[in-house]
């Protein structure tokens, strides 16, 4: 019989890692490309909002990059020092909220790929969010931000499923919307997370609460912060060279925040 907790899985770290840090590398090359082709200033210092383990930050840190990091969740957080620290790292992920956050020196590009966003509730932390990136970034500097919007054309996609191994480790994921709430445009996300060792079988059972875009939702959103705009569009196929016109249909979209120079 498997084990059964009702838990956040950025509570553990070190399966959250795995299930999601084996797939890095076309998000890592798409950033550098990013970086390169959108950046009006040359890209040495990064920044990742609710970075939680630092899946990514640690690569582009190996890659010669200044990074830093925040996330809510202290777990995360002292997974993601602790692997700093491994590799000679200065420990650099804090303990702050992503919306409510100042850094003593300014970023050249700053990424929040999978949908992270979304855990902000409201229009009011949503648009705190931004107003403290476009704070943190120096002039010309990036915001590569992916979510999933809501489309208005089409049903959106209803689950999704991960699955990682390390060794004797392996984690399988499964993710479900159980339905909108349209008045608070808020999506009830279900999230099992099965973890199988050789001596233990767990099944963590998570919650996840995710506010609803559509796209006349984020350009309102991002008009609220002048100091940003947005300069490209992609899809999370990563595709440098193939940006995309966003659409009634589309669901998942990374949108480039420049800060802009005057
Ligand atoms: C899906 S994980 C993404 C982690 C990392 N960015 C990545 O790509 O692997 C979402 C993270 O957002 C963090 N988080 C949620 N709300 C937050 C907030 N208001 N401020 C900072 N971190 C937050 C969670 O603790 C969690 O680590």
């Amino acid at each position: 019989m498997a084990e059964e907790t009702s838990a956040s899985i950025y509570d553990f770290p070190k399966y959250y890692d795995l299930l999601f840090g084996s797939d890095w590398k076309a998000e890592f090359h798409f950033l550098e490309a990013c970086f390169a082709k959108h950046a009006e200033c040359k890209v040495k210092r990064i920044f990742e909002p609710a970075c939680g383990t630092g899946r990514l930050l640690i690569k582009l840190a190996q890659a010669g990059y200044e990074v830093a990091g925040n996330d809510l969740n202290p777990k995360a957080v002292a997974f993601c020092n602790k692997r700093f620290a491994r590799y000679g790292l200065p420990e650099t992920a804090v303990v702050q909220d992503m919306s409510d956050f100042k850094v003593r020196r300014k970023f050249d590009a700053a990424f929040n790929m999978i949908n992270t966003f979304r855990h902000l509730p409201s229009e009011e932390t949503a648009a705190a969010h931004l107003r403290c990136m476009a704070a943190a970034m120096n002039k010309g500097g990036i915001y590569v931000l992916g979510i999933h919007l809501e489309p208005t054309a089409c049903l959106a996609m209803q689950e999704e499923g991960w699955s990682a191994r390390r060794g004797n480790l392996v984690v399988n994921s499964y993710m479900w919307s159980k339905g909108i709430d349209r008045k608070n445009r808020m999506e009830h996300l279900g999230l099992h997370v099965d973890v199988f060792t050789p001596s233990k079988r767990l099944r963590i059972v998570d919650h996840m609460e995710y506010r609803t875009y559509q796209k006349s939702q984020f350009l309102s959103l991002v008009k609220k912060v002048p100091e940003l705009e947005i300069v490209e569009t992609y899809d999370f196929s990563y595709e440098i060279d193939q940006p995309i016109r966003v659409s009634a249909a589309t669901e998942d979209v990374v949108y480039i925040l420049r800060k802009k120079k005057n």
